[in-house]
């Protein structure tokens, strides 16, 4: 958190199934999978375009986050389709050590590419809608802090999550 790329606008892919783009994609995995991750942005790890994974299976860390298949999406779009907002705790792999209370849509659609320049779309809610509007907020140079109304439901894990299992980083 602080650094600019965080803070910039990604540009959009315009080139699929190419060796940059599987690169770019096995390095995101990696890291991923190295910081124990619900989701990652490419602006975190310094490259600016809209790319996203996200994935959520058995993972012994957060027993209790409902599972969300393994997704690559590309230039993502996503339309809300109520009203209805819901708060609960997120993380961010960018702002460690810390969580808030965020408001989200409840329920969205979102649309966009897998790395093989495909055109997907899904209707989702819950967990599943949250970690893809946390994502795709870093496309827009949005780190959750951002977005948190209730300051004093945004603090040190140690603090807020002495006896309760820690919400996921993404
Ligand atoms: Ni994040």
């Amino acid at each position: 958190m602080g650094d600019p790329r965080l803070h910039a606008v990604a540009s959009p892919v315009d080139a699929f199934d190419t060796p940059d783009l599987h690169a770019l994609l096995q390095d995101m995995r990696d890291t991923m999978a190295q910081l124990d991750g619900a989701g990652l942005a490419a602006p975190q790890i310094g490259v600016g375009l809209r790319v996203v994974i996200f994935g959520v299976t058995a993972n012994p860390r957060y027993p209790d986050a409902e599972p969300v298949p393994q997704t690559v999406l590309i230039n993502p779009v996503i339309t809300p389709l109520a009203a209805a907002i819901d708060e609960d705790w997120e993380g961010c792999l960018s702002v460690p050590g810390l969580r808030g209370w965020v408001p989200r849509y409840r329920a969205i659609r979102y649309r966009g590419m897998n790395e093989h320049g495909q055109a997907f779309e899904r209707s989702v809610e819950g967990f599943h809608a949250r970690v893809v509007q946390h994502e795709c907020d870093h496309l827009d140079g949005i780190l959750y802090p951002m977005r948190i109304r209730d300051f004093t439901r945004f603090g040190f894990n140690d603090a807020l999550f002495a006896e309760r299992e820690l919400p996921p980083e993404a």
